[in-house]
């Protein structure tokens, strides 16, 4: 049986691009006691793979030459690890290749039973849906009335922020993304109650106008211009959430902070961070209350599927390129 897998061959500069990777056949080695043989069905293209391409990264950086780290469900093929079973379905860091061997300690088992097996990559992925739930529930703590923003707005994790957000009883939820197809699929379609063009409009102004009170929750995804734009807008107590900074990662050794921080000492305000890790162990929490959001139709993700295994670089541009509505994932065909 063949593996085919994506590598690093060079650290890009700016966003990936596909001279950046090679794909490449090897064979499936036998298994070891322990382990689980992987068809690698969906993977999930996320921001943190932008950031391993560096030497050194949070996220742990790749070395050249090393197969490129993704989450992703998939099949049980084969197993030695009796908690597995042919056919179960999985969730685990499979990475980007058709066939992944894995110990079996690495990976979680799912209940499709009642969502449907993408749901885990998607509203329920640890990367997506728990993000911006613990991002706006836990950190941000969004409560009733308050006006919300969400930057980064029409991707993954944006988009289910602001519908999140709705449900924990935010009376105003803004979103801010690139180009009018964006900012219409947020009121239109996932129920937002504004959005803002920021490519073509001026975001501090625009913000001014349709939350003429003040912000009182920023989930920010995206750092940079957009980050100090909100900033001139928070008021007594406002609370900041640093969930990611996309604008900054093609070039982490030299990210910008934002120059209106001020703000926060006038306003007595907060800004904190967090990584959806650092809730592990409100993981069961959260789930719960997603697969309810989801099975009641009350949470909507729009799915943006490129095919098979070799799309995965052209999948990492599209994701920094923001060529994407809701999540981007590639679905993976097996070679051989
Ligand atoms: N804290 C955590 O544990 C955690 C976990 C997962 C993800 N995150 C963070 O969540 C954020 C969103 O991740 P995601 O996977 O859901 O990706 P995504 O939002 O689906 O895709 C990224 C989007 O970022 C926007 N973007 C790219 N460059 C930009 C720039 N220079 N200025 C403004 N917007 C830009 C693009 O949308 P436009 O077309 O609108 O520009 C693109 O669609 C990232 O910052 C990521 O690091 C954090």
């Amino acid at each position: 049986m063949k593996n085919r897998k994506v590598t690093l061959i060079r650290r890009p500069t700016g966003d990936p691009v596909e001279t950046d990777f090679s794909i490449v056949d090897e064979d499936v080695a036998p298994l070891e006691a322990g382990q689980v043989l992987v068809k690698v069905d969906t993977l999930s293209i996320d921001a943190f793979i932008r950031t391993t391409f560096n030497e050194v990264s949070f996220h742990q950086g790749s070395k050249i030459g090393n197969i490129v780290p993704a989450l992703g469900i998939g099949v049980v093929l084969e197993s030695r690890d009796d908690a597995f079973s042919v056919g179960d379905y999985v969730f685990g860091a499979l990475c980007s290749q058709s066939i992944a061997c894995m110990p079996g300690a690495a990976l979680r088992r799912l209940d499709v039973s009642v969502v449907p097996p993408n749901s885990y990559v998607g509203i329920l992925g640890l990367t997506t849906g728990m993000t911006s739930y613990f991002g706006i529930v836990d950190v941000g703590a969004v409560k009733k009335g308050d006006t919300v923003v969400v930057s980064g707005a029409a991707g993954a994790v944006g988009s289910l922020a602001g519908q999140i957000a709705k449900l924990s009883g935010a009376s105003r939820v803004i979103g801010i993304a690139g180009g009018p197809h964006k900012t219409a699929f947020l009121v239109d379609e996932l129920g937002f109650d504004a959005a803002i063009d920021y490519k073509n409009e001026n975001v501090e102004a625009r913000l001014g106008e349709l939350a003429p009170t003040g912000v009182d929750v920023f989930f920010d995804n995206v750092g940079g211009d957009t980050l100090d734009a909100v900033l001139m807008h928070i008021k007594d107590g406002t609370r900041v959430v640093i969930c990611g900074a996309i604008s900054q990662y093609q070039d982490m050794d030299n990210v910008r902070g934002p120059k209106n921080y001020l703000k926060l000492a006038e306003r007595h305000a907060t800004m904190a961070g967090f990584a959806v890790f650092h809730f592990a162990e409100h993981y069961e929490r959260a789930e719960k209350q997603l697969t309810q959001w989801l099975a009641s139709g009350q949470l909507i993700m729009r799915e943006h599927i490129e095919q098979g295994i070799d799309r995965f670089p052209a999948a990492l541009n599209i994701l920094q390129n923001g060529g994407h509505h809701g999540k981007l994932l590639v679905r993976v065909a097996q070679t051989s």
